[in-house]
């Protein structure tokens, strides 16, 4: 009888412990497209072939997207807005219509916006700033010699232009690890800025505006596997109204933006989403992208060649021993995206289109255009 109730125990404990939640699954999906934390996809350029050995590196080029800031305005007032639907899934799961987790509901119920991200729009965050901080210090591990001291005449730093001061903030943390006095940072440029070229130009916005270049995107949210993916949000969490378009997007950036990839904390917002839900979300902005700032539009490469010939110029100089021991731009997703183009980076051999999602494409937001991405080019001796 003793040995029966042990097993009866065992096995009733092994199905409690087996089932699928999100707050204990091992492995959460942490690819959120634009927004995926710089932890959860980089590198280290102090374990990368960046260094070769027999060689002295003699100038750094780099072009860094800036780190995590709040959501602005106009995408905080849907999450905002959204919030209150997590007292919804409360009393759905109460009902026994929400198919979550107790754990998950109870995480979700206690949520608060801790980070007072819709009382700050476009703020630079503490997750953003440790990211760029992160980055110049690795950085200077890696290259401690020529690192070691900069003069004013060594270093050139310039954020690109932003309507509020998230880029500058970026720069401001990068170069602050990077060195232990104060450096020069110059001021963003307001117009003709190679770093950020189609901010002031025409065809760029037109083309941008144009809705043909949204097309994609927006034919994929009536894909078979978007609707489905929809219907499954919609059935877990329980609710009695239908969820638009936009309230799942407002779900997926409390998700993703309330994530941290430095504390590896997901949000409790993302436990509304399967790894199959985050799968078709990210591709939709993988087409906003492939569209609008990569190979879906040929002036796409033009804009990254104006920041390559930056690099150029700059390791020209060095040549003839006029050049920079480092050389860091802050800049845009965008600005990514088109130096990936001109680099003929992440090309995948046909276009990316709203009918079907290639799961091994080459184009991937999330690891291309992650907060924090960057391209760091050495010139050595
Ligand atoms: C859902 O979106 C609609 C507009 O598409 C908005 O009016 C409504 O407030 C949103 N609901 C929630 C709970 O976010
Ligand atoms: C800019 O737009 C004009 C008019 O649409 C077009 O003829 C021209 O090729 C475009 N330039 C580039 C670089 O795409
Ligand atoms: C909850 O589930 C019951 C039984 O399936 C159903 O009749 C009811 O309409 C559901 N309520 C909501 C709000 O979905």
């Amino acid at each position: 009888m003793k040995i029966l109730l042990v097993i009866v125990t065992l096995c009733s404990v092994q199905i409690v412990t087996s089932t699928y939640c999100f707050w204990n699954t091992g492995c959460p999906y942490k690819y959120f497209s634009n927004k995926t934390p710089y932890n959860f996809v980089r590198g280290d350029i102090r374990d990368s072939l960046v260094k070769l050995p027999g060689c002295e590196p003699v100038s750094i080029w780099g072009l860094i997207r800036h780190g995590h800031k709040n959501p602005g305005t106009g995408y905080g007032m849907h999450m905002k807005e959204a919030v209150v639907i997590k007292d919804y899934i409360a009393s759905s799961y109460e009902r026994g219509n929400c198919s979550l987790c107790a754990q998950d509901v109870e995480n979700l119920r206690k949520w608060q916006d801790d980070e007072h991200m819709f009382a700050n729009p476009y703020q630079f965050t503490r997750e953003g700033a440790l990211e760029s901080e992160g980055l110049a210090r690795r950085l200077k591990q890696a290259f401690p010699k020529l690192l070691a001291k900069l003069d004013e005449n060594d270093y050139q730093f310039r954020p690109a232009n932003a309507p509020h001061s998230w880029v500058a903030d970026s720069m401001k943390a990068f170069v602050g690890s990077l060195y232990d006095k104060p450096l020069t940072i110059q001021p963003a440029k307001t117009d003709h800025d190679n770093i950020y070229p189609y901010d002031t130009c025409k065809n760029y916005t037109d083309m941008e505006q144009n809705v043909k270049t949204n097309e994609e995107s927006i034919k994929f949210q009536s894909s078979a596997e978007y609707l489905a993916s929809k219907d499954r949000i919609q059935r877990r969490i329980g609710i009695d109204y239908a969820l638009t378009d936009t309230n799942i997007s407002a779900l997926y950036d409390l998700c993703r933006y309330d994530t941290s990839g430095l504390t590896n904390q997901f949000s409790p917002w993302c436990a509304l989403f399967t790894t199959e839900d985050l799968k078709a979300l990210e591709y939709i902005y993988d087409l906003r992208h492939y569209y609008r700032s990569g190979y879906g539009a040929s002036i796409n490469e033009v804009f990254g060649q104006i920041a390559l010939t930056d690099l150029l110029k700059s390791f020209q100089d060095s040549k003839v021993g006029n050049g920079k021991k480092i050389t860091a731009y802050v800049t845009h997703a965008t600005m990514m995206d088109m130096v990936w183009c001109a680099l003929k980076l992440f090309k995948d051999d046909a276009p990316l289109t709203g009918a079907f999602r290639k799961p091994d494409r080459k184009w991937r937001s999330s690891k291309l255009a992650s907060l924090s991405s960057n391209l760091i080019v050495v010139l050595n001796k």
